[in-house]
């Protein structure tokens, strides 16, 4: 399967840093676990590109092995990301304070000269996006069961993050590869709070992977509005692609079913939801609550923010303790006709070529629920289309 994927650039900061020591500046800062560049060079083979599983919008993944025996997920930040070894370190704090049976542990980090390095757990399982999503690859078999304790997990975590964290955390990239899976299939969510480890003056909407733009609440893809309801369209598109087993954008479907939101809207209003679950699953499932789940996804995918659930309501609605019945469900904000209006308007892409010249698609303030970041920080979405990601369907 292919789906569009987007490049949301960064502004690179145009003031040199000076590189800082491994001790600069890290007073104050107890809890935070860190290693030296050098034990990680040696976790990862000196950074060996067969150890490298990932790279994302924020630098490389490294598999390692610490000192201490534990297999890691290493993670070195682009040159684009690198901030103040102090401020770095306070939002590291920030991270590795938040924990949860559905967010991923981070062990530590490295601040050494200009090295920004997180060290996280590593999950056995991988993400969503290269096992649910990306087909072949995978042998792990979804059944029924388990992709509904996969959306609770997800709801718990992200509740966690909006409602039981002080101050709270929106996630601003809550997406499939951003789901990894512990050896038991147990979701963590990945890469919160990182959005703040960029200085405040080039926080921009993240990033080139694929699909990203599929999960982009409108009215912060259009007007940079960043609220938790963002983060909650989001995660309803991430719950489509659950219970479908489709990547919320796929170009080599015919023409009506390229926009999994778009196409699940339709089949809502002809009452034909259960057409929609994944046929990987050879119908065995539970229609009733495949459907539910599809209509939650719909009502936190609304156009109008005030319209979507909080997390907390998500989570009594995917337990069974809420009931959806009766709920009125507005058209999904469908991000899909801007799309178009941009891949018409956008100069072709070079067969091979990874993007086009950038369309600045706007800016505005950051707006959390009414309330400002706490970092402060302004967003805009800088967008340009590239290529494609994978799913072999
Ligand atoms: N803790 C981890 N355990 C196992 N694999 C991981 C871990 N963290 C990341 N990975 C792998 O590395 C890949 C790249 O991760 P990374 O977060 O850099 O990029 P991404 O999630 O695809 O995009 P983004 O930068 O927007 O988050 C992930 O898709 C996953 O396969
Ligand atoms: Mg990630």
């Amino acid at each position: 399967m292919t789906c569009f994927s987007f490049l949301f650039s960064r502004k690179v900061d145009s003031t040199k840093k000076r590189p800082v020591e491994h001790d600069e500046g890290l007073s104050g800062i107890h809890g935070v676990n860190q290693y030296t560049y050098k034990e990680l060079r040696m976790a990862t083979d000196d950074f060996s590109p067969t150890n490298k599983i990932g790279e994302g919008g924020f630098g490389s993944v490294y598999k390692g092995r610490l000192k201490n025996g534990k297999i890691a997920a290493i993670k070195v930040l682009s040159a684009e990301s690198r901030q103040g070894a102090q401020e770095f370190l306070t939002e590291i704090k920030v991270i590795s304070d938040t924990q949860h049976e559905n967010l991923v542990k981070l062990y530590g980090c490295c601040v050494e000269d200009n090295h920004r390095i997180l060290v996280y757990n590593y999950l056995e399982n991988n993400s969503l996006a290269q096992t649910l999503l990306g087909g072949a690859h995978s042998s792990i078999q979804f059944s029924w069961r388990t992709r509904t304790r996969i959306c609770i997990g997800v709801a718990r975590g992200l509740t966690f993050l909006h409602e039981e964290v002080q101050p709270y955390i929106v996630h601003r990239d809550i997406k499939a590869s951003n789901i990894l899976l512990d050896k038991d299939l147990t979701p963590k969510i990945s890469d919160f709070g990182l959005a703040k480890l960029i200085p405040s003056n080039m926080t921009h909407v993240s990033t080139r992977v694929a699909g990203t733009i599929g999960y982009l609440a409108p009215e912060y893809a259009i007007r940079g509005q960043l609220t938790r309801k963002a983060d909650i369209y989001s995660f309803g598109v991430l719950l489509l692609e659950i219970v479908t087993g489709r990547c919320n954008t796929n170009t080599r479907l015919p023409v009506e079913e390229q926009y999994l939101l778009e196409r699940t809207w339709e089949l809502y209003e002809r009452r034909e939801l259960v057409g929609l679950v994944d046929t990987a699953l050879n119908g065995d499932f539970d229609a009733e609550e495949a459907c539910k789940f599809l209509k939650i996804g719909l009502l936190c995918t609304q156009d109008a923010p005030r319209l979507r659930p909080n997390m907390s309501t998500v989570l009594k609605m995917l337990l069974g303790e809420k009931d959806i019945d009766g709920k009125n469900i507005t058209k999904p904000g469908l991000i899909s006709d801007f799309m178009d209006l941009k891949v018409r308007s956008a100069p072709k892409p070079k067969p091979g070529m990874s993007n086009t010249p950038r369309n600045n698609v706007s800016s505005g303030s950051t707006n959390l629920d009414n309330s400002t970041l706490s970092s402060g920080t302004s967003t805009c979405a800088t967008m340009s289309f590239t290529a494609v990601c994978d799913r072999s369907t």
